[in-house]
């Protein structure tokens, strides 16, 4: 699954986040990273026990868990609270593959990494570098997005942010555990939900539609059939 979600805060939220992250406490990004990672991570993070921390990551992942697009991409069934980084003179985080094991900070509930995602917190004239490049599989997509955008992709695919040599790159990032482990059976429910949407539109949403009711019926049980709440 690659996916760019348009939108998920707005400018504003952006950017009363920005004044807020600015009141943090940030620790050096290699703290928190495995042994091989800690090479190639040049970063810093808010740490995670700093109350602003705990605020504003509650306050992503309620945005998330509001919006219709990242539910039916992502099927969340259990996060890894979002963090926040800073990239700035000329840092950097060298090509790694996220862990796919990980311990939520503050309920110690493990999770499996399904999908990464990256939230951008600032716009994207307003710093040099920090494109996030991931190898698809399909070839290596850069990705660099306005404030407020966020990219979802696969955690099992290799990535890296290059070095930002001017301004400063502020994003939030977090790990999802899916309903549905296998990247090609959820991004199928994804796109027959979006079918059945764009249905929905297309005829009277007030009339019972037959051929719509059994798709859904179709999406639901195929949703039940591959789910893992687990
Ligand atoms: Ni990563």
């Amino acid at each position: 699954m690659f996916k760019i979600l348009h939108n998920v805060l707005s400018a504003e939220e952006c950017a009363e986040m920005r004044n807020q992250l600015q009141q943090g406490t940030w620790i050096e990004g290699a703290a928190t990273a495995g042994a091989l990672a800690k090479q190639v991570k040049q970063n810093l993070q808010l740490d995670d026990q700093d109350p602003i921390a705990k605020r504003l990551s509650q306050q992503v992942e309620q945005r998330l868990l509001a919006n219709p697009d990242f539910i039916s991409s992502a099927l969340p069934n259990r996060f890894y609270p979002p963090k926040f980084n800073l990239y700035q003179h000329g840092g950097f985080y060298g090509a790694h593959v996220d862990n796919a094991l990980l311990t939520n900070p503050y309920s110690g509930e493990k999770l499996r990494a399904d999908l990464s995602a990256t939230l951008f917190l600032n716009a994207p004239e307003s710093y040099v570098g920090g494109e996030l490049q991931i190898d698809t599989g399909m070839g290596v997509q850069e990705i660099k997005l306005p404030a407020g955008d966020l990219i979802l992709y696969d955690s099992g695919a290799l990535h890296q942010v290059l070095p930002v040599t001017e301004g400063q790159r502020i994003a939030s990032f977090m790990w999802v555990q899916s309903l549905i482990a296998d990247s090609k059976a959820r991004s199928l429910l994804n796109q027959l939900d979006q079918t059945i949407q764009n249905l929905r539109r297309e005829r009277d949403d007030r009339v019972q539609d037959e051929n719509v009711l059994q798709l859904t019926e179709l999406y639901h049980n195929l949703l039940r059939y591959w789910s893992q709440t687990g």
